[in-house]
């Protein structure tokens, strides 16, 4: 479904990241994993046109998308997460969940203007869908809240909610749970269960080891920039060079 092949991208030219390659089949889910600064999230912002590559070539479902516009991505129907959370803290919860839905309102000014009974139909349908992922969050008792007053584990469940909620062809999560408590993390683990076997496309960055171990069918690991092994959860686990870089780390927190 994805093809990076020799991604490099510098910052003042220092390497963040150097000739990354690897695919990201279809229906299943891949893990990115390394250590902090190790380049996971400057290559989710490659491959969402957030940032571009110095050098290399990204392939969504055979075409060409290497710095392709953000919203043209997005339209292709790559949604994604952010580390750093990304919502819009005066919208409701409601409202932040339909952005996810822009692709599928697509309507001029003049038309929502004129609110014909169709779009007026289009909205309800749209609506009732954002309600139904508020309802798979744990969401539903909150939809009227403006998102910025919610605590920290909601607002990582509301970019949740608005990622995988237009039903995109691929979905980038970077570090879904991140910051929240046990119970939370168990949540949104079987909420990516839930999605991984509804056959949806995932490539999941996130230091919660026991979480990656468990749920990725491929895991790839960048180091410095590089990515240094490929494979099955098991085959990663015993990879000496993934021993070496970060394995003895992973072993004392999985
Ligand atoms: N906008 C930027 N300008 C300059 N340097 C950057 C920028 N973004 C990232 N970097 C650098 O690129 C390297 C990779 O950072 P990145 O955030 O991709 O790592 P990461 O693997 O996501 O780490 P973490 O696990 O801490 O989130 C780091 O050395 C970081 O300081
Ligand atoms: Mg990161």
């Amino acid at each position: 479904m994805l093809q990076l092949k020799q991604i490099s991208k510098n910052f003042g030219g220092l390497p963040a990241l150097s000739e990354v390659t690897f695919t990201v089949p279809k229906g299943q889910l891949t893990a990115l994993i390394g250590p902090n600064g190790a380049g996971k999230s400057t290559l989710i912002n490659c491959i969402t046109g957030v940032l571009e590559p110095s050098s290399g070539q990204i392939h969504f479902q055979n075409q060409q998308i290497t710095a392709l516009p953000a919203y043209k991505i997005s339209r292709m129907g790559i949604s994604r997460t952010f580390q750093n959370l990304k919502i819009f803290p005066r919208l409701t919860v409601l409202e932040n969940i339909l952005t996810g839905l822009t692709c599928e309102g697509g309507n001029s000014m003049l038309m929502a203007m004129l609110r014909l009974p169709y779009l007026r139909h289009r909205e309800r349908k749209l609506k009732l869908r954002a309600m139904d992922a508020l309802d798979r969050f744990g969401l539903a008792d909150k939809i009227n809240w403006p998102a910025g007053a919610l605590a920290y584990g909601d607002k990582k469940r509301v970019e949740l909610a608005r990622a995988t909620v237009g039903q995109p062809q691929l979905i980038l999560l970077d570090e879904p749970v991140a910051g929240l408590n046990a119970e939370e993390t168990a949540a949104v683990g079987e909420q990516l269960r839930l999605l991984r076997s509804a056959g949806h496309t995932m490539l999941l960055v996130e230091h919660d080891m026991a979480l990656v171990m468990e749920i990725a069918d491929q895991v790839v690991v960048l180091d410095s920039g590089k990515c240094i092994a490929t494979g099955s959860p098991d085959e990663v686990r015993q990879n000496p060079l993934v021993l070496e870089a970060y394995l003895g780390r992973m072993d004392a927190t999985a």
